[in-house]
C-alpha cells in the first residue's frame, strides 16, 4: 500500500495514479497526504477515488509532532511505501527512521548537483549543458540518499526556462512510476 505526499499541482501523483490504473504498478495508492489544503493534487486524488489526509504544518512548532500525526494515518492503513511527490516539507529523523528504505523522493536535477527548491532554474542559469531527474531513497539530509534512477536532460541553446521545465517534467512522469514499480516488485 502506497501513500503519496504532495503540496502542489500533483502531476507526479497523476503519473503514478495512471500507472497503477494501467496495471504497471501492482500496488494501490491508499492515501494522499498534503500539508496544503489548496493543492490541486487533492482534486486529482478525489477524481481517482483516493482518500486524502490534509494537515497544515502551521500551528505545529515541533516538526516531529506534525510528523507523528501523519504516521498515525499511515499506520492505520498499513502503508508500506511513502512516495514524496512535490511535498515541500522536511521529514523528521523519527519519521525517516520508522520508514527507512521505504521513502522515495523525486528531484528535478542530477543529484548531487542542484539540490534545493529551485533546481531547474539553478541549472538553467548555471550555464550547465545538462541537468535531469533523480529518484532516490530519503535519508536525513535534504535531497540526499541512495539513488534509484537518474536520467539526464540536455539544456539546448534555445531552451527557455519553461521549455526546460517541460522536458524535465516529462522525464519525471516516466521515471517515477518506473522506480515505484521496481520497489513494489522487490527489485530495489
Ligand atoms: C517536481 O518537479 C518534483 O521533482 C519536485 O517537485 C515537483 C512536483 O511537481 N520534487 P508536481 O506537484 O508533481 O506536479
Amino acid at each position: 500500500k502506497i501513500a503519496v505526499f504532495v503540496s502542489g499541482n500533483g502531476t507526479n501523483l497523476q503519473a503514478l495514479i495512471d500507472a497503477v490504473s494501467r496495471g504497471e504498478i501492482k500496488a494501490g495508492i491508499s492515501l494522499v497526504v498534503s500539508n496544503n489544503k489548496d493543492a490541486f493534487a487533492l482534486t486529482r486524488a478525489r477524481n481517482a477515488g483516493i482518500e486524502s489526509f490534509v494537515l497544515s504544518h502551521k500551528g505545529f512548532e515541533i516538526r516531529s509532532d506534525y510528523d507523528r500525526e501523519i504516521m498515525k494515518e499511515l499506520e492505520k492503513r498499513d502503508i508500506g511505501l511513502v512516495v514524496l511527490a512535490g511535498f515541500m516539507r522536511l521529514l523528521s529523523p523519527e519519521f525517516i527512521k520508522k520508514y527507512q528504505n521505504r521513502i522515495l523522493n523525486i528531484h528535478p536535477s542530477v543529484l548531487p548537483s542542484f539540490k534545493g527548491t529551485h533546481a531547474i532554474k539553478d541549472a538553467f542559469e548555471s550555464g550547465a549543458k545538462e541537468t535531469g531527474v533523480t529518484v532516490h531513497f530519503v535519508d536525513e539530509e535534504l535531497d540526499h540518499g541512495p539513488i534509484v534512477l537518474q536520467e539526464t536532460v540536455r539544456i539546448e541553446k534555445n531552451d527557455t526556462l519553461e521549455k526546460l521545465e517541460e522536458k524535465i517534467h516529462a522525464v519525471e512522469h516516466k521515471l517515477y512510476p518506473m522506480a515505484v514499480r521496481l520497489f513494489v516488485e522487490g527489485k530495489l
